[in-house]
């Protein structure tokens, strides 16, 4: 018989969660507003809000903790974390921020002026609130097949080659850079192929322009390379991550996620230049070059955290986890965009809530549903995160509406997706009785999402 696969570390400490009763649940929902940014975590029985900086961190990632130089200026931890991310990246220039906005602020405010165009596949969030705040354009062109939950292709989260040589040439002298993010984390936690990198690189050249990666999950990235492309089934994650880097002349990091810290980031790249202008920023906003607003046991925790992360059982281990949730909802026949991705999964409400219109967002209305049912926190990705429009002020129901289960790393266990399964099919076998979603009672301009409050729809 070939064994099971399992993971490839056991646990030393835990931390215990507690369920809790509906009426529990419902008391602390209105009080929230019905937006989960508002619960308190301790309200929470399964928290898959976010990925980001929620990992658990190795033995030895701890033991670097206590090993942490403090110093000012020089820190030790600073010089090893320098050469891991020089090692595994082979960036040669490496500044730290306290995570990965961070680092977008410092290298955009170097970068991007107004009028500006960004190109590159979907941006995340924050980088496309720092692209925009700037009054310059974050234009996606990731593949359109990314849009269609239901379809299975191995890279959805590529770059449509073609949307990127018009960008290119329509805008010109208006483009700073193009900006890739590995994996695509809007269209999914979606991976970019290997071939996808090289082309876009290839044609950035061809107008002479830098690229860009915006590389928080870069690891699971190359963790799908290995076991989907050609011709990298017997190359290492770490060979792989350098060939892929070697495709950009710059990244910029949210160490929360590939290096499993819980704060940190960092800017790394090959342009003197940049380095040079990014250092003045930096100074400013994040603190002197070798800490950048980051302790010295957390660089230390960085370093091995990358280390570990760029090993092909720790990420096996991971990606696995998330595909088996989504094995269990396909055995429920729940819709959620396929294939699985790297960091989580996402369901598609629009699927599900086929009674509740879109003016009643669907997406929060299941996020609800599925706190209430069994105490599990989500992420709603959909029309309240998509804020309105700037101009009309309508807001936005072109895109996806989903429900986003991100799995932080070596924290819960195939029991726990077991739950977060039955929990969801619960909902889904009841999900026609589901008529009525959520309205908007008070918004901010922007990223609303954070701070919206709701109240359901009579
Ligand atoms: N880039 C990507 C692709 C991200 O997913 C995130 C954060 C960032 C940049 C910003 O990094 O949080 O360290 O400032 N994503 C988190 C999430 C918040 O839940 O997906 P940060």
């Amino acid at each position: 018989m070939k064994l099971p696969y399992a993971e490839p570390w056991k646990i030393k400490m835990v931390e215990p969660i507690r369920s809790s009763t509906y009426e529990e649940r419902l008391k602390w929902l209105e009080a929230a507003k019905y937006n989960m940014f508002q619960l308190r975590a301790d309200q929470v029985y399964i928290d898959l809000i976010t990925d980001s900086g929620t990992g658990a961190m190795s033995d030895r990632q701890w033991a670097g903790m206590m090993l942490g130089d403090e110093s000012y200026a020089g820190a030790s931890s600073f010089y090893m974390m320098e050469e891991a991310v020089r090692r595994i990246t082979g960036f040669k220039y490496v500044l730290p921020t306290h995570q990965g906005r961070a680092a977008e602020n410092v290298l955009f405010s170097c970068l991007i002026k107004e009028g500006d165009v960004c190109p590159g596949n979907s941006h995340f969030d924050t980088t496309k609130g720092h692209i925009e705040s700037r009054k310059a354009i974050a234009l996606d062109c990731t593949i359109d097949e990314a849009r269609d939950t239901q379809l299975e292709i191995p890279f959805k989260g590529n770059v449509d080659l073609h949307k990127l040589d018009e960008a290119l040439s329509l805008y010109k002298d208006r483009i700073p850079f193009v900006i890739i993010t590995i994996t695509n984390n809007t269209a999914g936690g979606q991976p970019v192929s290997m071939e996808n990198l090289r082309e876009a690189r290839k044609i950035a050249n061809k107008y002479n322009k830098p690229v860009l990666l915006d590389s928080a999950r870069f690891a699971e990235n190359a963790y799908f390379i290995k076991t989907r492309e050609k011709g990298y089934s017997d190359k290492s994650i770490k060979e792989i991550c350098l060939e892929m880097f070697s495709y950009a002349d710059a990244m910029t990091m949210s160490a929360k996620k590939d290096a499993i810290v819980n704060m940190g980031g960092f800017i790394a790249t090959n342009i003197k230049d940049w380095y040079e202008a990014a250092k003045v920023k930096g100074i400013a906003f994040e603190g002197f070059t070798t800490y950048g607003g980051m302790n010295g046991r957390d660089m230390n925790a960085l370093a091995i955290g990358l280390d570990e992360n760029t090993e092909f059982e720790n990420l096996e281990s991971r990606i696995k986890q998330v595909q088996y949730l989504g094995n269990k909802l396909d055995e429920y026949g729940i819709p959620y965009q396929r294939p699985a991705g790297g960091h989580a999964i996402f369901v598609d409400a629009s699927k599900i809530l086929t009674h509740v219109p879109k003016e009643q967002f669907p997406a929060q209305t299941l996020t609800v549903e599925l706190y209430l049912e069994a105490g599990i926190r989500g992420c709603e990705i959909g029309y309240i995160l998509a804020d309105r429009d700037p101009i009309t002020r309508e807001n936005r129901f072109d895109g996806l509406d989903l429900l986003r289960l991100a799995i932080p790393r070596r924290v819960y266990t195939n029991n726990h997706m077991d739950v977060v399964a039955a929990a969801l099919k619960n909902i889904f076998d009841r999900r026609s009785s589901i008529t009525r979603g959520m309205k908007i009672v008070k918004e901010a301009e922007l990223l609303r999402h954070f701070t919206v409050e709701l109240e359901r729809v009579e």
